[in-house]
């Protein structure tokens, strides 16, 4: 895993968005996939302006998004399809064909939108760069811990504390989802790279348990420790409880200084 500590918030999405734009300079035909949640509303906005001033285009790219959540539609604003309408598609040259979540339509049966999305996946060649953040309880997607390492899409039941970590986006009385469809873990090990941002200190204990601790099912995201390309973005917040900060510093600069030499082709 390459772990690189930023300042803060905003120089995580400032690199994250960096990182996404320049693979799709480098490869426009990438296969994106997505995530949600509150970590990577910026990281969206910092796309978004990259596209207003000519520094990226998706006319392109294909996108897989993570998960999205049973019983809700995707007209609903809280649906994962209008944040990333919202967010993101409405304000870039995205194809709307190629903009895909594991959505279930009203009547379908929730099993089969997992191995359907699966063949879409492998149909547009696999995911080139999937985008992750973390929950408080280690989840990548809705792999809530117990999940499988081997999980491919599926329906997944929220645990509580997700419900309850996510119930301030919803309004009191409002219909709150308790299950989803989400990529499995071993489908996001199938991307050919990973890009993990975490931000603030409720974060991180989970990624001290990602980073340093046991590769476990009780800590999905620790899955991460077996993929050959990882990019973790940390803010100094989320990246209090690491005991071995002082090499992830020591090795980013030795990174850079080879990035500054060779040039960045090995990185994208
Ligand atoms: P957050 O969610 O960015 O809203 O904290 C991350 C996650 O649960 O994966």
């Amino acid at each position: 895993m390459e772990i690189i500590i930023l300042k803060d918030a905003e120089c995580v999405a400032d690199m994250g968005g960096e990182l996404v734009a320049e693979l799709l300079r480098v490869s426009p035909a990438s296969v994106l996939g997505l995530a949600t949640g509150g970590t990577q509303l910026a990281l969206y906005r910092k796309l978004v302006d990259k596209h207003r001033s000519g520094g990226v285009s998706f006319r392109q790219a294909t996108t897989f998004n993570l998960d999205e959540y049973l019983g809700v539609t995707t007209d609903n604003p809280q649906s994962y399809r209008a944040y990333m309408q919202r967010e993101l598609f409405d304000h870039v040259d995205i194809d709307p064909d190629r903009t895909f979540l594991p959505t279930c339509a009203a009547g379908q049966n929730p099993v089969l939108v997992g191995p359907d999305y699966e063949k879409k996946i492998t149909a547009a060649g696999g995911i080139d760069l999937q985008v992750l953040g973390i929950g408080v309880n280690g989840h990548i997607g809705f792999n809530e811990p117990s999940s499988s390492l081997n999980s491919r899409t599926r329906v997944k039941t929220l645990t509580r504390q997700t419900v309850e970590d996510n119930s301030r986006l919803f309004d009191t009385g409002e219909f709150q989802p308790r299950l989803a469809v989400t990529m499995g873990i071993a489908t996001i090990m199938d991307a050919r790279r990973i890009l993990m941002l975490a931000t603030g200190a409720n974060k991180a204990a989970a990624v001290a348990r990602m980073v340093e601790g046991p590769v476990t099912s009780m800590c999905p995201a620790s899955i991460l420790q077996m993929h050959e390309r990882v990019t973790v973005l940390l803010d100094e917040a989320a990246a209090e409880s690491l005991q071995n900060r002082d090499y992830y510093d020591w090795t980013h600069q030795q990174n850079e200084s080879l990035k500054a030499r060779f040039g960045r082709s090995h990185d994208v």
